[in-house]
């Protein structure tokens, strides 16, 4: 129906009806119709890999000269998600260049959840740089098990961990495989350093200020020794840090146009939780 060819070990019975009906025909209509700019960026990941996170430092590091002060920020006010859209669920959106909006100006800051072969082929071609975050699987996993958990209504009652687990080892899901989602992008940015920062969610909770100058050097825009001496790092790292956008209150009691309470974007926000819920 939607013209895309399955993998073999995905049973088209297993995906839902929502993403039979919406998400897939959402996709491929975003293949068709995106006109990337060379100007662009993009912030792609698997979902639950510290999406949020990477499109607040994103959004933060792009408008820092615009928005200096970090107590009158849109980041206090909106959720990183109001701020960042995703190329594929909101194909719609008018992603011409427009100075005036928070969500489209110039360059644009698109996040992503394709895979690396399912871009639009305007985006392959295209000179943009492209910011990838991975996150180690299990913790990954167990942060979308939590998810879905939370999103599911009282009657749905909990996704059981083994068989969401087996699920997600099988890639039952329009944004897996895990592998081949990673790798595609790790072999991308092996190929073309000069496109791709591929970065790990570990590392960036280990040393949270180198990587926030790689990015910030990726993407065209490196701290200038004025920036470096004002102590710009530490002020777009406290302003992005789980501590203090889990507790603003637009996150913790705020709504997306999607329909998702804000505060489901935000649990633990820690390396090595999956020790907590699965065994060896
Ligand atoms: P946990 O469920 O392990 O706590 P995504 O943003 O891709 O949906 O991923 C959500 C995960 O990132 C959640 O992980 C969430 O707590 C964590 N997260 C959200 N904001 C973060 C931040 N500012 N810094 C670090 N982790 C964050």
């Amino acid at each position: 129906q939607t013209g895309l060819s399955l993998p073999k070990y995905l049973q088209e019975e297993e995906l839902t009806e929502e993403c039979k009906d919406k998400t897939l025909p959402t996709i491929l209509t975003c293949q068709k119709n995106f006109q990337a700019q060379d100007s662009d960026i993009f912030l792609a990941t698997t979902p639950k890999s510290g999406t949020t996170w990477l499109k607040a430092i994103g959004f933060a590091l792009v408008n820092r000269r615009k928005y200096p002060d970090p107590i009158n920020h849109p980041l206090v006010t909106n959720n990183p998600h109001a701020l960042v859209r995703y190329l594929e669920l909101e194909p719609r959106i008018d992603y011409q260049a427009d100075n005036t909006s928070t969500t489209t100006a110039s360059p644009r800051l698109i996040a992503t959840h394709l895979p690396f072969v399912s871009l639009p082929e305007s985006v392959k071609n295209s000179a943009c740089k492209l910011v990838y975050l991975c996150r180690n699987p299990k913790d990954n996993f167990v942060s979308v098990w939590q998810f879905a958990n939370k999103v599911r209504t009282k009657e749905m009652g909990t996704n059981p961990l083994e068989e969401t687990f087996d699920k997600f080892c099988r890639g039952v899901n329009v944004y897996e495989p895990f592998w081949d989602h990673a790798l595609g992008y790790w072999k991308e940015s092996l190929e073309n350093p000069q496109g791709f920062l591929f970065l790990k969610y570990d590392d960036m909770k280990e040393h949270p200020e180198i990587h926030l100058r790689r990015i910030a050097e990726f993407i065209g825009c490196p701290l200038s020794l004025e920036e470096e001496s004002r102590g710009v790092v530490d002020d777009i790292l406290n302003l992005c840090s789980f501590d203090t956008l889990s507790n603003l209150e637009v996150n913790k009691s705020g709504k997306l146009s999607s329909g998702h309470d804000t505060n489901v974007f935000f649990r633990r926000g820690e390396v090595g939780d999956w020790k907590n819920h699965l065994t060896p």
